[in-house]
């Protein structure tokens, strides 16, 4: 007989207690075996979203979700090993240039990439637009790509953090994502798994993201930073804006051009801004601060690591990729700036067009997506192309036109843009 009952811990939290070492263990060991029901946890995940959870309790909760699964060991990779993650927005593709442009100055990147799942994209999705490239790694492939190329995107194997698979699959479905102590345990608790040695996390700030203020990716940011500290991870994050997309592409097929035309040395500017900002912190943090990463992508060492990289897992970086059936142009009807693209908005219309899942089983399309002609504080003509959507199926068209349309607000005067980079916490 356990010393502890589900419903119990419940009504500790549910009465804003704070939980003990013994009942985190226990429940968390629990619920991953099945001995705790979904309801039971959906309760206990309700009462923490309202009434949150002490620094101790969230380091605790960590420490058990990461001892639910294995931990990978990276102390056989020669470089010093960084890897970075996003807390998820809308045309964010900066992993894909950013994992070789890492590699190429000296780093080792063991990203752990996911699905899409309602209005932000996946990068594996994204990846998987590549004809031939391969998501699932055994272990001791992601080892062997890791030393050999220096980087690998990957999905994550399920034994990393099974009880955050669990759970998170619950949250989704019971309105209990938005809450900071369970964002952060779950992102952390996979990086820590993952063994990666520093990390940088790029936490998304405005309507595109999961936190709309400042003030609440300001808490996660230093929630997780405290939390990588404590497990030996050299940990910093950066708050950056995501109340409009990064870059022009939002989809799969399209995001992929994208990033290649960034390790081309060319690419949206504010792409190619996160993605220098980011490798430099992911350089410093890890130990590699003289490394140059403007300068690998300016001379092809970036581009040479992402072929290799794409080759490596089957795929075949020459390919074309596949186009859509159905393209839709918008026209400026007024002349002025463009005010406004809110991220959200473009994010749904990509979904609707075909891009993203509603559901964790849905197919996506590869060719699918929104690309903008113009972003904000960019002048526009009546009659030039704002947007375009694309799609595999006429029918697509019709809803994701009415979103995109919503997202997009000329002015006569141009607006003042924000700075894409917000805070550095670490
Ligand atoms: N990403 C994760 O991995 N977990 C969360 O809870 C939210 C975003």
């Amino acid at each position: 007989m356990s010393a502890f009952t589900a419903v119990d811990v419940i009504r500790t939290k549910r009465d804003r207690g704070v939980l003990t070492d013994g009942q985190i263990d226990w429940v968390v060991d629990a619920y991953t075996k099945g001995l705790v029901a979904d309801e039971q946890m959906s309760a206990l995940a309700m009462a923490i979203l309202l009434n949150g959870m002490t620094a101790p309790e969230i380091a605790r909760w960590t420490a058990a979700m990461i001892a639910s699964g294995e931990r990978l060991d990276l102390s056989g990779v020669s470089r010093p090993t960084v890897d970075k993650h996003s807390t998820g927005g809308v045309g964010d593709k900066i992993t894909l240039p950013l994992t070789p442009l890492v590699a190429a100055c000296g780093g080792a990147v063991p990203q752990l990439s996911g699905r899409g799942l309602g209005h932000t994209g996946g990068t594996l999705d994204k990846l998987e637009s590549i004809p031939g490239w391969r998501a699932a790694l055994s272990n001791d492939e992601f080892l062997a790509q890791l030393r050999d190329v220096g980087a690998v995107i990957c999905a994550a194997g399920s034994g990393l953090a099974p009880a955050d698979r669990k759970l998170y699959a619950l949250r989704d479905v019971t309105g209990t994502v938005e809450a900071i102590p369970l964002i952060a345990s779950s992102i952390m608790s996979k990086k820590i798994a993952e063994g990666t040695g520093a990390l940088v996390l790029d936490v998304k700030v405005g309507s595109g993201a999961f936190m709309k203020s400042v003030a609440d990716a300001r808490e996660l940011a230093r929630t997780m930073v405290e939390l990588g500290g404590a497990h030996g991870v050299r940990t910093v994050a950066l708050l950056t804006d995501m109340s409009t997309p990064l870059g022009r592409a939002v989809g799969n097929a399209v995001e992929v051009t994208e990033s290649v035309e960034v390790l081309a040395g060319g690419g949206p500017a504010d792409v190619v801004e996160l993605t220098l900002a980011l490798a430099r912190e992911m350089l410093a943090a890890a130990g590699l601060p003289d490394a140059d990463p403007a300068a690998a992508l300016a001379d092809g060492r970036a581009m040479d690591t992402w072929r290799a990289m794409v080759r490596a897992q089957g795929g075949d970086p020459d390919a074309p990729l596949a186009t859509a059936n159905e393209v839709e142009v918008v026209l400026a009807d007024t002349d002025g700036y463009v005010a406004e693209v809110d991220a959200y908005a473009i994010g749904v219309s990509a979904w609707r067009l075909g891009a993203g899942r509603a559901r964790k089983e849905d197919p996506v399309s590869a060719a699918a997506g929104v690309v903008l002609h113009k972003r904000p504080g960019d002048p526009v003509r009546v009659g030039e192309p704002l947007f375009e959507l694309r799609a595999d199926h006429a029918q697509r068209i019709p809803a994701a036109l009415a979103e995109a349309s919503r997202a997009v607000r000329v002015s006569a005067t141009p607006p003042q843009v924000a700075p894409l980079v917000i805070e550095r916490i670490g």
